[in-house]
């Protein structure tokens, strides 16, 4: 039986039995196992949490978006409890989640008035895709949490936005059907399984769906430890997995299982199965930078997971200069983390990430507001970034550099 359909046929008295049943502190003596479901909350046979709730979403409308800090708030209203934990939640004591966000307090921007600057351009290009702001969708598994219709109105709402959209491995769509569906740029995120024949398929169907670019994210070989999650006690929706094994002889039973032991190896089996360019994801040390270049990635990915991986790591916008530096502009530098703003995007821009990616935010907006949702984010997002190249006088992204940016004293 295909999976997809079978976890979908979940019974709501099964969900009322095991929300009846399940307790906080059972859950804590109750730790999620490793497995290709990391970042996609279903775990296949966890049982469901409400699923009637995941179900009811399916809001699709503009959204007034004031900031992009304020749909959080506005998105816990609505989104089912085992949902909100797990997208908002960062891992251990959520340190390095608050200052991704924190962090850019530690820079200003020095503005450059009376530049002649009117209307300022925000669109750029990455490894050959025009992009109409330097802001990418980051990869994020598993989006049924967030909307009845999966990554489907991330994908359109991202498309609308004029600017790409990466599909993580562990998505409830196949891959095949967000190609389908995106008429947009769009990358394709691997986490990398323990069965290389599996691996190889993925990057191959990739490859021929038309993604242009393999992002692999090497920070999650094993979960990091959720709080949020785990005193909520309740289990995960079990809403299937989208890029399940296709090929003959494949044993599908074997496919959830991360390789744990990831390499440069590894990297290297990406950049010969797919052909395309790969660009490492999670990078905070300029010596991983320069090895993931040396090795012929087309570019490297600064991120923490969002703050979900290993707590107590550098925040994005902190380990960036340095990355940048040792670089020396031969490859692409995108950054992620704590992205809220478009001085946010602007800073980072101006020390040096070619692009910035947006994580937490298109989720809420997605839950609030479906395609139209996450493209008033995106609108939110570029109308402030806008107005930030206004005023501190660069009419076009080429022209942030490290000249309209400063560190403060202390
Ligand atoms: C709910 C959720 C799911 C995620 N899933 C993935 C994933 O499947 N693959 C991946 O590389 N990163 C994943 N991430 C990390 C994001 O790609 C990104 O690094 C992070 O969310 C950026 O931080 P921000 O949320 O503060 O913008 C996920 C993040 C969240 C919040």
């Amino acid at each position: 039986m295909d999976i997809n359909r079978r976890d979908l046929l979940i019974s709501s008295a099964g969900v009322a039995a095991a929300l009846a049943t399940t307790t906080p502190l059972s859950a804590q003596n109750n730790p999620q196992p490793a497995s290709l479901g990391l970042e996609a909350a279903p775990q296949p046979g966890a049982g469901s949490s409400d699923i009637s709730a995941y179900e009811a979403l399916k809001n699709e409308r503009k959204i007034a978006v004031i900031n992009l800090s304020s749909l959080e708030p506005e998105a816990q209203k609505i989104l089912p409890p085992y949902s909100y934990a797990y997208i908002s939640g960062g891992s251990g004591d959520e340190w390095t989640m608050r200052q991704n966000e924190t962090a850019f307090n530690r820079w200003v921007i020095d503005p450059h008035y009376l530049a002649g600057v009117k209307t300022p351009d925000t669109a750029t290009r990455i490894l050959g895709s025009k992009l109409s702001l330097p802001v990418i969708t980051a990869p994020m598994g598993g989006q049924g949490i967030a909307h009845a219709l999966k990554e489907l109105p991330d994908v359109q709402g991202t498309n609308a936005a004029g600017t790409l959209y990466v599909n993580s491995s562990v998505s409830h769509m196949s891959m095949e059907e967000i190609a389908a569906a995106s008429r947009g740029p769009k990358w394709f995120q691997i986490y990398f399984p323990s069965n290389r024949d599996y691996a190889r398929e993925l990057l191959q169907r990739a490859k021929a769906s038309g993604f242009t670019a393999i992002i692999v994210t090497v920070d999650s070989t094993t979960f990091g430890n959720r709080e949020r999650t785990i005193r909520l006690g309740m289990p995960s929706p079990n809403l299937g997995r989208g890029n399940g094994v296709k090929t003959p002889g494949i044993n599908a039973n074997s496919i959830g299982e991360l390789k744990v032991d990831l390499n440069w190896e590894d990297v290297a089996f990406c950049q010969k199965e797919s052909g395309l360019p790969v660009i490492v994801k999670g990078v905070l040390t300029p010596g991983l930078a320069a090895e993931a270049v040396k090795r012929g990635c087309a570019g490297v990915w600064v991120s923490n997971h969002g703050g979900r991986a290993i707590d107590h790591t550098a925040p994005g916008i902190s380990a960036l200069p340095e990355i940048v530096q040792v670089l020396g502009g031969k490859a692409l530098v995108i950054m992620d983390g704590g992205i809220r703003r478009g001085q946010d995007v602007f800073l980072a821009l101006a020390l040096g990430a070619q692009a910035v990616a947006l994580g937490r935010p298109v989720l809420y907006g997605m839950a609030l507001g479906g395609a139209q949702g996450v493209e008033s984010v995106y609108a939110r997002l570029k109308t402030e970034l806008q107005m930030v190249m206004q005023l501190a006088g660069t009419a076009a992204i080429k022209d942030i550099n490290r000249n309209y940016v400063r560190k403060l004293e202390g």
